[in-house]
């Protein structure tokens, strides 16, 4: 059984620690949902997975069946099975999204797939996915709509076959019809292939669609609530106040906010940075 395991994630990025000591085991086949407020750490902790450069280990460990991916680059984690649809896909001018997919679908197979095999393939996903016919010929994401943009990273998905997929705000700009054809394709892949997922989500509208078993709310780089799919329903109806309360935890714009830097009033340059205790008198 393919088992991603992170234990007591610390991470950094430009300089901060964003991930104060994450701890999230994910089995095969299991569905996590991953919330909590802006600005809190779920890009990062997805990021971190994946191997994104900027975003620095520092303490911790992520193991995928067994190996050690922090010792491995990101090309080679992707190889491992691993899948992350970007918040903000990148657009890649000059790469046609055929010549994208063909080439990292043939570094994970011994014979490179035959061009007409290829085609049926990207036809059928991209019907699937009811996506333009033209896509395969355009430009990796260039000129997408927003729309458009995350659906294609479930063609990728889909045609890539990952066996743990990390859908990081895939609904955020997909209209309610396209938010089905996502959803299904998810569930699809799901039951066909025994793909786990990592489902970050401001919206319980998604998570009834994809029905997370687990749910882990993520609040200044630390989980500190899990529960099941109610736990998303409750935060969709309530908000993150009383996770706040119960919890004593704060998110980390508060956490910021505290330490503000105030005007003394006495020259441009002379600026200070005062507690929230000092800006209060
Ligand atoms: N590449 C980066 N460069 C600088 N700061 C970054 C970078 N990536 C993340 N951060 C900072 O780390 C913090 C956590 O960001 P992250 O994107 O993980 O939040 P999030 O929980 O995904 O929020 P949202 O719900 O808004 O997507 C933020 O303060 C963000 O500005
Ligand atoms: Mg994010």
């Amino acid at each position: 059984m393919k088992t991603l395991e992170i234990k007591n994630l610390h991470v950094e990025v430009e300089g901060k620690e964003i991930l104060k000591g994450v701890d999230l085991t994910v089995n095969e086949n299991e569905v996590h949902a991953l919330m909590g407020p802006n600005g809190n750490g779920k890009s990062t902790l997805l990021a971190a997975i994946m191997g994104n450069p900027k975003y620095i280990v520092t303490e911790g460990s992520i193991t995928y069946d067994g190996k050690n991916i922090l010792e491995m680059p990101v090309n080679e984690r992707s190889v491992a099975g691993l899948f992350l649809a970007m918040q903000y896909p990148q657009e890649i001018p000059g790469v046609t999204n055929s010549d994208f997919l063909r080439a990292a679908m043939n570094v994970r197979r011994e014979q490179p797939i035959s061009l007409f095999k290829f085609i049926k393939e990207m036809e059928s996903t991209i019907k699937d996915l009811e996506m333009k016919e033209d896509l395969a010929h355009r430009f990796l994401n260039e000129g997408f709509s927003g729309g458009e943009k995350k659906r294609n990273e479930i063609v990728q998905m889909e045609m890539l076959k990952p066996t743990l997929s990390m859908l990081d705000e895939i609904d955020s700009g997909l209209d309610v019809d396209a938010l089905r054809i996502v959803a299904d394709a998810l569930n699809k892949m799901k039951n066909e292939t025994n793909m786990s997922m990592i489902v970050v989500s401001h919206y319980e509208r998604f998570y009834q669609l994809i029905k997370p078993q687990f749910t882990h709310v993520l609040v200044n780089g630390k989980i500190v609530v899990e529960g099941g799919e109610e736990l998303a329903e409750k935060i969709d109806q309530e908000g993150y106040d009383w996770i706040y309360q119960e919890y004593n935890v704060q998110p980390a714009s508060e956490a910021q906010n505290n330490v503000r830097t105030v005007s003394t009033g006495i020259g441009t340059c002379a600026v200070r940075t005062a507690a929230e205790s000092a800006g209060k008198k």
